[in-house]
């Protein structure tokens, strides 16, 4: 089988391409930045890349508002010339039917014929590289609107695991998936195992939604796209987000990794 991964120069679309080459699958990798170029807002992209493509994870458009009406017409065309299993990426957050990604879930779960939603809580990944919470325990200081809100962190490579998993097996894969780390936690406790992993202190911050939206708009984010994280951001400190699941074991075998894992393999201790 050719199996297409979208979004593959993205913090869990390398993952998963890697995983599937390992275990011998046909793989095509798609982003703008690959050769060929796939851009889901170019429809001339689209054909070429879904040429003999049997099974596909899905990374909707990031930066578009409402991707539904974009990927709905290319998921169509592709299952008409045989596409049959998809993975999607979603996110715990996002119930089906709502606005964005919800609404993509029900075009998967509608259009193909061995659908699978994955719904990851906040990636682990966040607090290493670029992301504005890295750099804040970078800085000494994290500040979120979660209040003592508590989150069950996900490795980046258990997400992907799991979806190599849905992709290559032989029964249809589940439906809905929730992915999580092993255990919820707060910033608070985020930023303890940080200060006991890397010997750098770093606390956290709680403020309100909106000092927070403003703040993410201060560090480049369109206001619409702020407003929405930090509101995530106060569903965390409802309580609502702290669910964790056993899809990592139930679906790959083994357990999933700890935010202290994940920490400890990517950041030396200060000597
Ligand atoms: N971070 C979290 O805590 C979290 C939690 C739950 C769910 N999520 C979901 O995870 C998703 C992000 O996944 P990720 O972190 O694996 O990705 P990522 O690291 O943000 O990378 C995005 C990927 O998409 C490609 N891309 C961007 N625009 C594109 C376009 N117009 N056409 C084709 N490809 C495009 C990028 O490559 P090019 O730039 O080369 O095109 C890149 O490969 C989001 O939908 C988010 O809601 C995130």
């Amino acid at each position: 089988m050719t199996a297409l991964v979208t979004g593959a120069t993205g913090t869990t679309g390398r993952r998963v391409a890697a995983l599937l080459e390992s275990a011998g699958a046909d793989v095509r990798r798609a982003a703008r930045s690959t050769s060929p170029g796939f851009d889901w807002l170019d429809p001339a992209t689209h054909d070429a890349a879904f040429e003999g493509v049997e099974s596909l994870y899905l990374l909707p458009p990031l930066a578009t508002p409402d991707p539904a009406p974009v990927v709905a017409p290319v998921l169509e065309r592709a299952v008409r010339r045989g596409l049959r299993r998809v993975v999607l990426l979603s996110a715990a957050a996002v119930e089906r039917g709502t606005p964005g990604l919800g609404v993509v879930q029900d075009v998967v779960l509608g259009t193909v014929p061995e659908p699978s939603v994955l719904r990851p809580s906040w990636f682990t990944q966040n607090l290493l590289g670029d992301h504005l919470t890295a750099r804040g325990l970078r800085a000494g200081e994290v500040v979120t609107a979660t209040g003592d809100g508590r989150v069950p962190f996900v490795d980046a490579g258990d997400i992907a695991a799991v979806a190599v998993a849905l992709l290559l097996d032989p029964a249809p894969p589940e439906p809905d998936v929730l992915v999580t780390g092993p255990e919820a936690l707060s910033y608070d406790d985020v930023c303890a195992i940080w200060t006991e992993v890397t010997g750098r202190p770093a606390r956290h911050r709680p403020v309100s939604v909106s000092a927070m939206t403003a703040r993410l708009v201060a560090d480049g984010m369109p206001a619409d796209y702020a407003a929405v994280l930090a509101g995530l951001d106060g569903l965390i400190a409802t309580g609502a987000q702290a669910r964790t699941s056993d899809a990592v074991r139930r679906i790959t075998g083994r357990d999933p990794r700890s935010v202290r894992d994940v920490l400890q393999e990517a950041c030396p201790a200060r000597p």
